[in-house]
């Protein structure tokens, strides 16, 4: 028996997103044809270097960049950008910022700060009772030892803490976390990935998170989106993913990872630019499998230089863009 999986709470659909030159510069397709869902308690990690375009998709997906073209859904409708309508969505997707990038104001308490969102939107209820439960859920217990400590008095993953607490708040159905953890050490690192987790279990939140750390990836998502130069090049299930990945840049990203076996692969070519993105393949100028002669005896060489690929479909599915890929993939059957 097939079980149809549950439909997607958040959507990206054939996404674009660009940025206009300055003084007559190319544009900057930072966002360049997604497809993206994220499921009802699902953890979806976006991964791959920087300047590739995760903060502007995560951005587009929270409705604070409008799409040059394609759309966002959420609960299967469309993102209405009016004041009123964008603003009652912003409550029930959140965004979670890494502190240190300056997310909590200095001059404010860890009250003020969780309870800001609440008197954006108007909330009604017993603040207080709101912002303590927000902390004890982010794990800062027991809350009142909190609440009147500003940022200084905090240590980096307290204050994370406080960030988490401020988006939990407002009870939202999705988080968007951008490099939650980026700064922290290790230690307190794996404290904000179980947080993360738990909320996951305990509320049925979703989360897409952000993160040019694979290992980040696996200790928290259920699925990954590898991200080159404005488009998903490979997505699926982490394990699978991250244990056979094959899309060369998903195994070059991989192969430098500590605990990677064998030799690592160090990408040549010049960093991603968005507003110069590559005929055929996007990633072919600094592609070892094209590099070394593989692609050439696949005899797929042209392809690579010449042909696009399509959009891979936002699900569950594992799918890569690699003409390499299909080739190998074809032969084998
Ligand atoms: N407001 C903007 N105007 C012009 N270009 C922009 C703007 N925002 C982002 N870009 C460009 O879009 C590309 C993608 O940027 P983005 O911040 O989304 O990357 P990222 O994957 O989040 O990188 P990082 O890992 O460094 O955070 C970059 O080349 C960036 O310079
Ligand atoms: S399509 Fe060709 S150039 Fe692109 S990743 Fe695959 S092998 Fe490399
Ligand atoms: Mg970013």
């Amino acid at each position: 028996m097939t079980t149809t999986p549950p439909a997607p709470l958040l959507s990206a659909q054939a996404l674009e997103v660009a940025f206009p030159g300055r003084r007559g510069a190319a544009t900057a397709r930072a966002v360049d044809g997604v497809d993206l869902d994220i499921r009802p308690g699902e953890i979806v990690a976006l991964v791959g270097e920087s300047g590739c375009g995760k903060t502007t998709l995560a951005r587009s997906l929270l409705g604070l960049v409008p799409p040059t073209a394609g759309r966002v859904t959420f609960g299967g409708e469309p993102l209405d950008y009016a004041g009123r309508a964008l603003k009652a969505y912003r409550k029930r997707v959140q965004l979670v910022l890494q502190d240190p990038s300056g997310s909590l104001n200095p001059r404010h308490t860890v009250y003020d700060a969780v309870a800001e969102g609440l008197r954006i939107h108007g909330y009604t209820g017993d603040e207080g009772a709101a912002v303590s439960g927000a902390l004890a859920r982010a794990g800062l217990r027991p809350p009142e030892r909190f609440l009147l400590r500003y940022p200084h008095e905090l240590s980096g993953g307290q204050r994370q803490r406080v960030v988490i607490a401020g988006a939990l708040v407002l009870e939202p159905e999705l988080i968007v976390a951008d490099e939650p953890v980026a700064s922290l050490d290790a230690s307190v690192r794996g404290e904000i990935l179980a947080l993360l987790l738990k909320l996951r279990d305990e509320l049925g939140l979703s989360a897409l998170v952000v993160t040019h750390d694979l290992g980040l990836a696996w200790n928290i998502a259920d699925r990954v989106a590898v991200m080159y130069l404005g488009r998903i090049v490979e997505t699926g299930d982490v394990e699978q993913i991250l244990t056979a990945p094959r899309h060369p840049y998903t195994q070059a990203l991989l192969s430098v990872l500590p605990e990677a076996d064998g030799e690592p692969v160090i990408l040549t070519g010049e960093p991603p630019d968005p507003s110069k993105v590559p005929s055929g393949c996007r990633f072919h100028a600094r592609c070892q499998v094209l590099a070394s002669g593989e692609a050439e005896r696949a005899g797929v060489a042209d392809a690579c230089r010449t042909k696009d690929l399509p959009v891979l479909e936002g699900g569950g599915r594992t799918q890569v863009a690699c003409h390499w890929v299909a080739a190998e993939t074809a032969r084998a059957v």
